[in-house]
């Protein structure tokens, strides 16, 4: 897949970055500045083209996601960051998944696939709309995720099913609650601050 990686210092995160439908893999490097600048950053460009916008998975026309797609995708994703890991050198363990709106919703997928690989995540925008999830224990599993109360892609009820499906599964969900669906400063700096004390 298309990526970059950039070098950060050692003892801070490898931050996974995973951008919106439409955007690219420049998108949320000035956020990974802002969460941590010493962090080591692995930023991907999603390959799926939806009317020339770029995506990490297929949806219908209806705007329903592909389920079968993001299982396929989500599990290549996996081994690309499992063998970028051994290209970079760095450690899982050590890796917060960072997603925006479409890249929020498959690191949602990564997270639940196995719950021993990824353990921290940042979620702006999120939204999982199925119950279709088989139950794991997602303890050691630590969530930030913002949301919008007038969010005209994610429905409030859609980012309370979100906050649900982890909670449900004994991850901790850090929720933090914003207007729309753009990725505001004040989301990253709360952000930031989870990650600080995470
Ligand atoms: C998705 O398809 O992942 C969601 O609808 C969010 C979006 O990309 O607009």
């Amino acid at each position: 897949m298309e990526h970059k990686f950039i070098q950060g210092a050692t003892g801070h995160p490898v931050l996974i970055l995973l951008h919106g439908t439409g955007g690219s893999m420049n998108d949320l490097i000035p956020a990974a500045e802002h969460l941590d600048s010493q962090a080591s950053v692995l930023t991907i460009q999603g390959d799926v083209l939806e009317n020339g916008m770029r995506r990490f998975f297929k949806r219908f026309p209806d705007a329903s996601f592909d389920w079968d797609d993001l299982e396929v995708r989500g599990a290549n994703l996996v081994s690309f960051i499992k063998n970028a890991s051994h290209m970079y050198q760095f450690d899982l363990k050590d890796v917060v998944l960072v997603g925006y709106s479409n890249g929020a919703n498959i690191a949602i997928n990564l997270l639940l696939r196995d719950p021993r690989i990824f353990l921290r995540a940042i979620l702006f925008h999120p939204m999982y709309p199925t119950d279709d999830i088989d139950r794991q224990d997602l303890t050691n599993v630590s969530i930030f995720a913002s949301l919008g109360v007038k969010d005209p892609i994610v429905t409030v009820a859609q980012s309370e099913q979100v906050i649900k499906l982890f909670e449900n599964q004994e991850a901790q969900v850090t929720p933090y609650w914003t207007t729309g669906h753009q990725l505001s400063y004040s989301e990253v700096e709360h952000a930031r601050q989870w990650l600080k004390n995470s």
